[in-house]
């Protein structure tokens, strides 16, 4: 994507303006990011995905049980028959693996790498409703779907900003107000993350959250070396052929620690394992029992795209692709696979297309690493077939 374009998405700034001055540091309002914005759920559809057992779904009530009750789904239509007139709010996660036109939302995006992307969250809230003041750790798009809803933005916080003593959510004790506008579907506002913000419905009001993802330092150190310890033999050991006699035998001397270095620094340094663990934990599903494959053949594969038909990407997979010297890696759904250089327009392909047929894979059907590789995804449920 060119990033020299002034975008509307982003109120004209090109994408290396926004990222340049905005991203990860100031709030951005943008009026009409969509123009003619078409709701592509009613709040109906919504309050029937939070029924789901396997969707993600939470109503925080302002006046409930205590102040900002938080219930998690999934709920019963009697939910929503004794819910109040009033301040309640109902949050669905991951509404665009369950809903193409609101995976279509993302596509504007696409100046920002996929796999920093979590995900669409959709909310609806009553008149007044909100899940008030708070700040998230991650950058987010808020796009307003339906109604109108103020947004109020305030402090940076951090990790010792004070927060009310309440079981279930993260509220701010002390939120100050920096700016409000008032958003009407189309509009749209970016945070950065650990701003604090705070939403309230005008009228009932849907909002479009994308989302974005960032690994805490603390979970890439544990993840990785977890990942790490599986390659080191259990006879590589602190040693210390070097040593020499010690003054004092119970200090601990600083070559100890210089020895440690080293030992952490050959592992930790290790590219290849960390592009590696990191593609594998990046794509690494949010509902890995929604991405199951069914085992076929290359000849069943091939038969069938010759007999039209079309291949998809499993909504609820992730993909990236990555150079590793002169190879390639294809990280599916918290897999890796290391695929030689000739497959690069390949896996550009099967990370990016909306579909996959006879025509645009026509250059690799005549080579078996690439038609081995599709018939995997195909098992591992990262590819699958199209409804006719
Ligand atoms: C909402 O849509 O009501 C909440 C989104 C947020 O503040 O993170
Ligand atoms: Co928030």
């Amino acid at each position: 994507m060119s990033s020299d374009k002034p975008l509307q998405l982003l109120g004209g700034l090109t994408a290396q303006q926004f990222l340049r001055d905005y991203w990860q540091k100031k709030p951005l309002l943008v009026r009409q990011a969509f123009t003619d914005f078409e709701n592509p759920i009613s709040p109906d559809e919504l309050a029937g995905l939070a029924l789901e057992e396997e969707i993600e779904s939470r109503i925080v009530v302002e006046h409930g049980e205590h102040p900002w009750e938080l219930r998690r789904g999934p709920f019963t239509e009697d939910t929503f028959a004794t819910l109040p007139e009033k301040d309640w709010t109902l949050l669905v996660q991951a509404v665009d693996q369950f809903v193409p036109e609101v995976s279509a939302l993302l596509e504007p995006f696409r100046f920002l790498p996929t796999w920093r992307i979590d995900d669409v969250m959709i909310s609806y809230a009553a008149p007044g409703g909100g899940v008030g003041p708070h700040f998230d750790h991650y950058d987010v798009f808020l796009l307003q779907g339906h109604g109108k809803r103020t947004w109020r933005v305030g402090q940076m916080c951090n990790a010792e900003s004070p927060l009310l003593e309440h079981a279930d959510l993260r509220i701010l004790a002390d939120f100050q107000e920096t700016e409000a506008w008032t958003l009407e579907p189309g509009d749209m506002l970016y945070l950065p993350p650990r701003l604090a913000h705070f939403g309230t419905a005008v009228d009932d009001c849907m909002t479009y959250s994308v989302g974005f993802r960032a690994p805490s330092a603390s979970e890439v150190l544990t993840h990785f070396t977890d990942f790490l310890s599986q390659f080191i033999p259990d006879d590589e050991r602190y040693s210390d052929a070097d040593i020499q006699p010690v003054s004092d035998p119970n200090q601990i001397q600083h070559d100890a620690l210089a020895r440690l270095k080293d030992l952490l620094a050959q592992h930790m340094g290790d590219d290849r394992l960390l592009l590696t663990w990191f593609g594998q934990f990046m794509t690494e599903p949010r509902y890995a029992e929604r991405v199951a494959g069914t085992e076929l053949s290359e000849e069943d594969l091939l038969d069938a795209l010759g007999d039209g038909a079309v291949m998809v990407r499993n909504p609820s997979a992730r993909l990236a692709w990555s150079e590793m010297g002169s190879e390639l890696m294809l990280f599916a759904s918290g897999q890796s696979r290391l695929l030689p250089g000739t497959l690069r327009g390949l896996l550009q392909l099967v990370c990016s297309a909306d579909a996959l047929h006879q025509t645009n894979l026509a250059p690799w059907l005549a080579d078996d690493e690439a038609v081995t590789l599709l018939s995997q995804l195909v098992l591992q449920g990262s590819l699958g077939f199209a409804d006719e």
